[in-house]
């Protein structure tokens, strides 16, 4: 098929044109298509979520294993009445404080309105408001909850630009926008609130630290995220580029073998303030400038594991960060994009 492009940025909406173009996308997404569209955290792969078939057509464009569920996606609290079961005064409290925004609570699911596909038949489901004005636009258009994952092909890492839905998915969907990069740069923090205390079953842009301020209250951290499956998107290894990924920590080089006679190119991922101890010959690709700028890490780690997938270097090496509660969400990728256990404090 050949895939429609829509070019909306923030500055568009209002006009008559995006006007048109959001009425057009949304009578799509109503009648079952499946289009990429834009949030902070990521792009992501949009359908209908209480249409079945429209729900299959994200997994087959993705390639994705059907028994992980998808986070459901609103632009208006009043949603939720028709597939939570309950919100206790805790959760509301945490979702008036972070949403709109890249935070998704698993809940418990009111079953029947939704696809049973999108929640992978399990009786809780995962909700978020996302902060992006394109996307709240598309979500107010179209009248119905999103399911959307992540808009790139499973395995690969997640798109943080329109390129990279392009480069993954031309083809393969029925549509998909056009807009700036993501802000944040990484999928959204997931906190499972059916549990006592609240759970968080992946790190995103929302830190506990933060969570536990507002909640006045403990919040856990799951352990073992990638052997375990309470989030079944967790056994997965996610994020990977083609070539072995392997991590500097500490940024110890002495283990690292930059012999060029070994006949092997080698690529580097790390802050640009480490650029000085690699040799000329080594691809480097900067995350940010230095340490401790995580937040611009998180928001380019994507874009330079792509690179150099799309690369001719044999193998990556990867700058893991110093492990602390702030960098606990970018070092979680990292490990993951390297196949490894996300490493506990
Ligand atoms: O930032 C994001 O969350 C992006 C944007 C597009 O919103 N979406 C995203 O979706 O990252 P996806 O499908 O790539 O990741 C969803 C994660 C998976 O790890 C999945 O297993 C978990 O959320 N999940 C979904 N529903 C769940 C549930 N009911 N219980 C536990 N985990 C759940
Ligand atoms: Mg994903």
């Amino acid at each position: 098929m050949e895939t429609k492009y829509y070019e909306i940025f923030e500055e568009h909406i209002g006009s008559e044109q995006t006007k048109d173009d959001l009425r057009e996308i949304a009578r799509a997404l109503n009648d079952g298509e499946v289009v990429g569209i834009p949030t902070e955290t990521v792009y992501g792969l949009a359908a209908d979520a209480t249409n079945d078939e429209a729900v299959a057509k994200i997994f087959e464009a993705k390639g994705r294993p059907s028994d992980n569920p998808l986070i459901i996606h609103i632009h208006d609290m009043k949603q939720m009445d028709d597939f939570v079961e309950s919100l206790d005064e805790k959760v509301c409290d945490l979702m008036e404080h972070f949403w709109p925004g890249p935070i998704s609570f698993v809940l418990p699911l009111k079953k029947g309105y939704l696809s049973e596909k999108a929640v992978a038949n399990l009786s809780t489901v995962a909700v978020r408001m996302p902060a992006h004005p394109v996307m709240h636009e598309v979500l107010k258009h179209a009248d119905t909850p999103l399911a959307a994952p992540s808009a790139n092909s499973s395995g690969k890492p997640s798109p943080t630009s329109f390129q990279h839905v392009k480069d993954d998915l031309d083809g393969k969907i029925y549509a998909a926008i056009e807009s700036d990069e993501s802000s944040v740069g990484i999928e959204s923090t997931v906190l499972d609130c059916t549990i006592y205390p609240y759970r968080i079953l992946r790190p995103g842009a929302v830190r506990r630290d933060e969570l536990t301020s507002v909640l006045q209250d403990s919040v856990d951290f799951y352990k073992d995220m990638v052997v375990e499956t309470k989030s079944p998107g967790m056994k997965y290894q996610h994020y990977a580029p083609r070539q072995p990924l392997k991590i500097i920590e500490n940024w110890d080089l002495s283990h690292v073998n930059f012999n060029k006679i070994r006949d092997v190119k080698i690529g580097v991922i790390a802050p640009e303030s480490l650029r000085d101890h690699v040799d000329d010959y080594v691809e480097f690709v900067s995350l940010c400038l230095h340490e401790e700028d995580y937040r611009t890490a998180e928001r380019t780690l994507y874009a330079a594991l792509r690179k150099l997938d799309a690369s001719d270097v044999d193998v990556i090496y990867i700058h893991a960060f110093k492990n602390n509660e702030a960098t606990k969400a970018l070092n979680n990728r990292i490990y993951k994009a390297a196949g490894e256990k996300m490493i506990e404090d």
